[in-house]
This record gives C-alpha cells, sequence and structure tokens, in this order.
C-alpha cells in the first residue's frame, strides 16, 4: 500500500546551527573496540599506518568523524594515562574489567591523538575522576596541550610529539552515579570542582576562557576546550537539577562546567537482552518508538537546564546512546560486539533527527560505539572489514555537519503495530554552508511506501537528488560473506507540472538535495 503525506518548509525561516559534534563517535577500552578493531599494531599483518588499521581509517573518512570520546566510558575511571605512554614494552599490563582480560595499554595518549589526526577529527579526553587523582589529570592535559618546554612537553616530545596536541573536550569522570564511583549528585559535585578548577588546556590556541581569567590570559578564545559534567542516566532529572543548581551558584567568572553529559541507551528489558538479528515486526516498532522517545528524554533534561541556564551556556551532550542488544557475535559477552541490522540505521536516523531538533542545546553527541562495540559503524573479524547499516547513516547524513535546521512541518499517515502507533514519517531539512538544501527523510512503515508532496515557500525545486537506504528486512544485516546487503542506493525525482513527489520504500530513509 502506499500513503500520501506532505511536508511544509520555508527556507528563508532558519533555525539552529546543527553542530557537527552532534556525528560524533565513542571509543571505549572494550573487547574489539580498540585492539583488533583500530589497533593492530605496527607489526601486523594487516595493512596499518603507525599501528593503525588503514582500512578502519579510511572508512571513518568518510564519514567525516568531528569528535571521538576516549577512553571511556567505565573505562576511563580505571585508566591511569602514565601506563600508557613512551616505549611499547614498557608499558603496563592491567586487567580490564570488560571481559576481564588483559589491557596491554599499547593504545595510549600519543596513539589516540595519531588516531585521530589520521581520521581527521578531533579529540575528547574523558578523565578519570573516579580512582585518579586531580594532579594526574592535571599532569595529562600538561602533557597534551602544553606549548612550554616542561618536562611533560619533553616526554611527549621523546614519545614523538613536539607540537601540543588540540584537546576540544575534556569529560570529568564517567556515570558518576555508578560505574564511576557510586556518588551522589552533591558527592560528584565536590569532586568535580577540583577537577575543573585544576585540569587545564595550556595550548595557546585552546585556552578555556572561565579559568584563564584568574590566570590573566585570553578570556575570550573561540576555540576553547570544552568542559563537561559527567550527568544523568535516561530521566533522572534529579541529578541534572542538583548540577544545574550547582553550576547556576557558582561565581560567573569561573564557571565549572561547559556542558553536562547524558547516557541513555536503547533497550527493551536491560541491556544484553534484545536480539541484533533474527527478530519481529513487533521488536523493530518497539525499537522505532524507544528511538522517537530520545525527544521527552532530552526535552525533561532541557526543561531543567533552561531554569538554571536560559541563555544555554551550558550545552546537552548525549555522550552515550544506541541500541544496546544481545553481544551475539562475540566470543565473550563482555566484550559486547553485536549485529548490526536496517533497524539500527532507522533508529539511528530518527535519533538524530531528534538532536538536530534540540541542537540550540544538544551541542555533541556519541553514538556507543564507533568499532565492534555496541551500535557500531564497522565490524572486524581478523583482516575483515565490513561496514554497518548505521555506518551508511552517518555517511549519508555528513552534509547535516553544521548546516543550518529549517524548521518542517509533516503531514504523514500513521504506522501502527500491536500498540504502537507513530507518525509514518520522520524527517529533517537543513541548508548547508555551500547553500544548498537537504532534506532527510525516513520512512518508518516496514509494509507502506508514502509518497510526499513538498511545499516550499519561495523557491521552486525542480528535482531532488541523493541516496536511499534500505532492505529485503528490517532485520537484514551485512556479513563478512555479503558485505552489501543494506547500502544506500542513488534517488532522483524530478518534477512534473511544477510538483515535487517524493516516493519513499517502505523501512527505509532517504537523503536528498533538493535543486531549483
Ligand atoms: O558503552 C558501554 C558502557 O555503558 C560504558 O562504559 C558506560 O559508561 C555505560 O554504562
Amino acid at each position: 500500500a502506499e500513503q500520501n503525506s506532505s511536508i511544509r518548509l520555508n527556507p528563508s525561516q532558519p533555525g539552529h546551527t546543527i553542530n557537527r559534534d552532534i556525528f560524533g563517535q565513542f571509543a571505549e577500552h572494550i573487547g574489539e573496540g580498540i585492539y583488533g578493531g583500530i589497533w593492530v599494531g605496527e607489526d601486523s599483518k594487516i595493512p596499518n599506518v603507525k599501528g593503525i588499521r588503514a582500512d578502519v581509517v579510511k572508512a571513518l573518512r568518510a564519514i567525516k568523524v568531528p569528535v571521538v570520546r576516549w577512553p571511556g566510558g567505565c573505562y576511563a575511571d580505571q585508566y591511569h594515562w602514565r601506563e600508557g605512554v613512551g616505549p611499547q614494552s614498557s608499558r603496563v599490563d592491567r586487567i580490564n574489567p570488560w571481559g576481564n582480560v588483559i589491557e596491554p595499554n599499547h593504545f595510549g595518549t600519543d596513539e589516540f591523538m595519531e588516531f585521530v589526526q589520521q581520521i581527521g577529527s578531533e579529540a575528547y579526553i574523558n578523565l578519570n575522576l573516579g580512582s585518579g587523582t586531580v594532579q594526574e589529570a592535571a599532569d595529562w592535559l600538561e602533557y597534551m596541550t602544553t606549548d612550554l618546554p616542561t618536562t611533560l612537553a619533553k616526554q611527549r616530545a621523546a614519545n614523538g610529539h613536539t607540537a601540543p596536541y588540540r584537546v576540544k573536550y575534556i569529560g570529568f569522570g564517567n556515570e558518576a552515579w555508578g560505574c564511576g564511583g557510586a556518588m551522589t549528585a552533591d558527592e560528584y559535585f565536590a569532586r568535580l570542582k577540583a577537577y575543573s578548577v585544576f585540569a587545564l588546556n595550556h595550548n595557546p590556541q585552546q585556552r578555556f576562557a572561565g579559568i584563564d581569567l584568574l590566570f590573566d590570559r585570553d578570556a575570550h578564545n573561540p576555540h576553547a576546550m570544552q568542559r563537561i559534567a559527567a550527568g544523568p542516566n535516561d530521566t533522572d532529572t534529579a541529578f541534572t537539577e542538583a548540577l544545574m543548581k550547582k553550576w547556576a551558584a557558582a561565581p560567573g567568572y569561573l564557571p565549572l562546567f561547559d556542558a553536562m553529559s547524558l547516557h541513555h541507551y536503547t533497550m527493551t528489558r536491560g541491556p544484553m537482552s534484545d536480539a541484533s538479528q533474527d527478530f519481529d515486526e513487533s521488536d523493530y516498532a518497539t525499537f522505532a518508538q524507544l528511538a522517537l522517545n530520545m525527544d521527552r528524554v532530552i526535552t525533561l533534561h532541557t526543561e531543567i537546564m533552561d531554569t538554571y541556564d536560559p541563555q544555554k551556556k551550558v550545552a546537552l551532550v548525549v555522550d552515550e546512546w544506541g541500541n544496546w542488544l544481545k553481544p551475539d557475535i562475540a566470543e565473550n559477552p563482555k566484550f559486547l560486539k553485536q549485529q548490526n541490522s536496517l533497524r539500527d540505521a532507522i533508529t539511528a536516523s530518527l535519533t538524530l533527527n531528534v538532536f538536530a531538533r534540540h541542537a540550540d542545546r544538544v551541542r555533541m553527541s556519541n553514538i556507543a560505539q564507533m568499532v565492534n562495540v555496541i551500535q557500531s559503524m564497522i565490524l572486524t573479524d581478523g583482516e575483515k572489514m565490513l561496514l554497518t547499516p548505521t555506518y551508511h547513516i552517518y555517511h549519508m547524513y555528513v552534509p547535516f555537519q553544521d548546516a543550518t535546521l529549517i524548521p518542517i512541518s509533516i503531514d504523514s499517515g500513521r504506522y501502527r503495530m500491536d500498540d504502537i502507533n507513530l507518525p509514518q514519517i520522520d524527517a529533517i531539512a537543513a541548508r548547508d554552508a555551500n547553500g544548498k538544501l537537504w532534506l532527510a527523510l525516513t520512512n518508518i512503515d516496514p509494509v507502506d511506501s508514502a509518497d510526499i508532496t513538498l511545499q516550499l515557500e519561495g523557491m521552486v525545486v525542480k528535482s531532488a537528488k541523493g541516496e536511499v537506504l534500505t532492505a529485503p528486512r528490517v532485520d537484514t544485516v551485512n556479513r563478512f560473506d555479503e558485505p552489501a546487503a543494506v547500502v544506500p542506493k542513488p534517488v532522483k525525482f524530478t518534477a512534473k507540472n511544477s510538483r515535487l513527489l517524493l516516493s519513499l520504500p517502505p523501512k527505509s530513509v532517504t537523503v536528498v538535495e533538493l535543486k531549483g
């Protein structure tokens, strides 16, 4: 069947900028997320540059990863950076509780910075606030960022990097209410204060404004590092309220954080319970509904943030999200390696659309996780690599990085399954820096196609050109022996009698440029 819908937009009335960091990634030391997935070492048979997989770098460059969060996650609060710098032979072996395996520390700060540079991205370093010390964090930042010839900077130079690194974001711990230290919001804030005051970025291009006033440095550096407080999980608004109250009470010359994180995973009966493949339509519909529910979760937190920070100085960063499913393709379940289907691609598009609509407050997101872990972009198996359906969404959405959102109104049919009742179509529109107009449209309905009539004010659209992602079934996945089961295909629509109809197949995501 086919349902008729319409979308209205007025390109002369733009909304917020969709910060490119909304399309950010997260890479934690879990299973094959780093080892095997990114780092293979210089002696590996797998083609690499300075130990980093060349195929993975090439794939990530193509999706223009704006920022990578590292080294965790829960792992960040047990990570001691000194154990991962210097000659490989002197790195420290540790237990990594994710799977109870040896963490060899072969991939440390210099390897991460090399990786970020190879993929053309920015660094988001998550500091250890749980089991580390303030001094250790301050030293880490000095090691990474000072241009003065201190002992730590000389150590960095001896390890191969004379120039200071760029650190765009730091995070003060992770999930303070849980694996980061089982703290109350007030206990956490008391610890955060010391990190906030003493963990400084010394790179002259990146100094952070607030603390620089105290030291009489450049107070208005547009490239200043952003400091992220570890915020709530899901709908824990009490945690948000406690942190924002403290933020608002701090003296204006010393803002203690610039952003607050939110973690919100999609799952039904807890992590690792939902199948990543061979599921039915009812499971599909449930995940589509949960993906759209990100809007409610963000709204709950932003309403509180608006009370304490009406000028929206503090960003909300969703630095962990995604479909957290059964780790059904990993030998060790704690490696969190799961398959990725068309359903994951569709829910990623729905969630990114929610972030774009909240772009005035949501200024970064980091999907969990980049390679081989949870809802990943890439799966590897030894020397083999494949791109997941979710990867293709990130590729199709590249034009939306730093584009200006154009609010739209959608008049669409409904998709009903069991007691789930959703709009059939979800969409966003934006204008990119080159003035091009883009539309991303998701047809959630797995059975019905949709014909969309576009109503644009002040512009005659003659054609729309781009890509469509769909597959025979909602649970179709890419496998190493069939890596192109879910890949985007070119699509073009041409206006007839000055009317442009966009035909969307069932269970699909379409991204097109509108041409006048
Ligand atoms: O992404 C996996 C884990 O999920 C992270 O380490 C933690 O922050 C969250 O609970």
